[in-house]
């Protein structure tokens, strides 16, 4: 048998991947969550808040909902409307707005994200 050596190289080299992933990464990370949260709204798989609200920056919006804009002054409180898009059912319970939160169609983090988001209009 051969005996293999053990490329002292490979595990410095992907320390220094890692390293250089890390480093990437951060101004990914420190980039606003409100863009993450535009993302996510106007993602037709994800919030697909579009379809029914008219959003600065979207296009083809639909109009079932009101247009989502003066949000940040109309909701001044972050928590009404983290609850809002997570379940607007428990403020009118016959809304066709569908519950994000409840039916894990966002996480946590990405309602947050929206909110984020939302607090720009
Ligand atoms: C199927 C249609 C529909 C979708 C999709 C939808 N909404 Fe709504 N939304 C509504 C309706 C209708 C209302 C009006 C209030 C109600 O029905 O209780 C509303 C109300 C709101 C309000 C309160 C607006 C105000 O001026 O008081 C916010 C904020 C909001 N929606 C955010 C979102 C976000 C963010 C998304 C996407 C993640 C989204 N909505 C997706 C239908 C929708």
């Amino acid at each position: 048998m051969i005996p293999l050596k053990k490329p002292a190289l490979l595990p410095a080299l992907a320390t220094a991947l890692l390293l250089a992933v890390t480093v990437a990464s951060c101004p990914a990370r420190a980039q606003s969550a409100a863009d993450e949260g535009q993302k996510l709204a106007f993602d037709r798989n994800k919030g697909n808040c579009l379809t029914c609200h008219e959003i600065k920056g979207g296009s083809q919006a639909g109009n079932i909902g009101p247009a989502l804009a003066g949000i940040k002054s109309k909701y001044p409180n972050r928590a009404e409307l983290v609850a809002i898009v997570a379940d607007e059912t428990k403020r009118n319970p016959l809304t066709v707005m569908p519950p994000f939160g409840r039916n894990h169609i966002l996480t946590d983090k990405e309602i947050d994200a929206v909110v984020d988001f939302l607090q720009t209009l």
